[in-house]
């Protein structure tokens, strides 16, 4: 594999640039099961409901038995366990599990007045420059973030729309330090929903509601037309169960909106824009939202950032693995190299796109679980250092990584799905920033992904996004007088 070549079809139309297949896909197939809401033209309508359905019923079973903190000492990590009662039967060591444990909520909390609505008025907020989307920074504000951002030198930046919130729950879980979270609804029926969610994750799970912070973007021809009244979700609390109970609330949104919202595009890179900016410390890690940090992972970052030398134009990557539905959230590096050996795991996008994480050299990035290799005490002790420098750079390389948030920001154009981040690596590349791979952290997105099951839509954003980047690349050429990839002059 490590004779790959760039190819320049890549640009061409079969490129998928956008990192999660599964962001509108899972949703969409869910509600296009419910409500004939999306209709993917390569697929016929028998496979994706046998997907749809097969799809809805892991992720359920996925998330009934998911592990929860119950703690007020926001310090202490229980292991999270995502597995599945389909593990039972399994010969796999791997697949094994007997400690599928309860979560514990303290449910009728009282220190959270969250019937209390936050502080915001649709008539207000922030405009994008092309006015298209409004913004409202900091709308509900866990009860330790700004302590959080204080004492500690990192904050995680995220971004999600109603669809995909359940997946905080974990995040939230394995992330111990500040979270910055920019959501994305559009309307009134979304907004009573987000409402009714944003309720039930603070109530349920003590790590969202302290040190979680939420920002909001909504769509200039769907904005809200009431404002907030309470936040309230009155059907009984089923805090094991985040993801069926979103589905339920969301079950209530009308066939008309979901028609809508499949029509309209998700404005990716404004979102990412949001949740960085509203995080508060110098270091930022920038994900999407089921994008699942390592056990662990803030305090090991916040260890390595304080010891390592002082860097404007570092970007520490964090390998991101795809990881079997059925298996266990793996605890360690460890671990997860096992669990990529039996196929279980493997890096993010690797049949689907081998680009977007190629550069990141997994072969390189495995050899420290080796006894005796270079490392290897620093994976053993789960002792952040970096393995490698990023040597060959590519475009369309898209990697999580940290850096200080005076990064370049991600460019507004580029709207829906290709071209959205790894524009904003481009820049980065070209402005000179390195790019160090972390290890043994990583993070996890559920799920091994394969290109079948990706909708018609995709495509159709793709194709509109690469037309932005003809003078997305000229201006980068312009604004930093060099072209280390040879973008500008391969064009012409
Ligand atoms: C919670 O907020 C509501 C609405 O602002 C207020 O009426 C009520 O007194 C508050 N309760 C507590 C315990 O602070
Ligand atoms: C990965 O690292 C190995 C060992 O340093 C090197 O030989 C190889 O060329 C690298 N591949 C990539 C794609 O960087
Ligand atoms: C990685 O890059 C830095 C410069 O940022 C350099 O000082 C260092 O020697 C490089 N490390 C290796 C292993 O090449």
């Amino acid at each position: 594999m490590d004779n790959k070549k760039f190819d320049k079809r890549l640009l061409g139309r079969n490129y998928y640039g956008r990192s999660h297949p599964s962001q509108f896909c899972l949703a969409c197939q869910h509600t296009s099961m419910i409500k004939l809401g999306c209709r993917p033209r390569t697929l016929s309508l028998i496979s994706v409901i046998v997907l749809a359905i097969s799809n809805m019923f892991l992720t359920f079973l996925l998330l009934q038995s998911e592990t929860c903190m119950n703690s007020d000492d926001s310090e202490s990590l229980m292991p999270m366990n995502t597995v599945t009662e389909w593990n039972i039967n399994s010969e796999d060591e791997n697949l094994q599990t007997k400690n599928t444990v309860r979560c514990h909520v303290n449910e009728g909390n009282s220190d959270v007045n969250d019937t209390k609505p936050p502080d915001l008025d649709f008539r207000l907020g922030r405009w994008d420059n092309r006015r298209q989307y409004k913004t409202f920074d900091s709308i509900l504000v866990g009860s330790k973030f700004a302590e959080l951002s204080t004492t500690k030198c990192i904050c995680l930046a995220t971004q999600s729309s109603l669809e995909k919130l359940h997946s905080l729950v974990q995040v939230a879980h394995h992330w111990t330090a500040s979270i910055s979270v920019a959501l994305y609804i559009a309307g009134d029926e979304e907004l009573e929903a987000l409402q009714k969610y944003l309720y039930y994750i603070r109530r349920c799970y003590p790590p969202i509601r302290e040190r979680v912070t939420f920002s909001l973007a909504v769509p200039k021809n769907k904005i809200p037309t009431k404002n907030p009244t309470r936040f309230e979700y009155s059907e009984n609390l089923h805090c094991s169960t985040p993801e069926a109970t979103l589905f339920e609330i969301m079950n209530k949104i009308s066939i008309e909106h979901t028609n809508w919202r499949a029509r309209n595009v998700y404005p990716q890179n404004h979102m990412r824009n949001l949740a960085r900016k509203n995080c508060q410390t110098d270091w930022v890690f920038l994900t999407d939202v089921d994008i699942i940090p390592s056990v662990n992972l803030a305090n090991s970052l916040e260890t390595f950032l304080r010891h390592v030398r002082d860097c404007d134009k570092c970007a520490y990557v964090i390998p991101t693995y795809e990881l079997d539905v059925r298996v266990k959230f793996p605890q360690n590096k460890m671990d997860l190299v096992r669990l990529a050996r039996k196929g279980l795991a493997r890096p993010f996008h690797w049949k689907v796109f081998i680009h977007n994480q190629y550069a990141t050299n997994f072969t390189r990035w495995t050899s420290d679980v080796i006894p005796g290799a270079k490392g290897y005490q620093d994976v053993v002790q789960g002792v952040t250092y970096i393995s490698h420098n990023v040597t060959n750079f590519e475009f369309l390389y898209e990697p999580f990584y940290v850096s200080k948030d005076t990064a370049p920001a991600h460019d507004e154009r580029f709207l829906g799905y290709g071209y959205t981040r790894n524009t904003q690596v481009y820049e980065m590349f070209v402005a000179g920033y390195q790019f160090k791979v972390l290890s043994p952290v990583f993070t996890v997105h559920w799920g091994l992904q394969s290109r079948k099951n990706r909708p018609g839509w995709r495509e159709r954003q793709n194709i509109f996004n690469r037309k932005q980047f003809d003078p997305f690349k000229r201006e980068i050429f312009a604004k930093y007088s060099v072209d280390p990839l040879k973008m500008v002059r391969k064009s012409n």
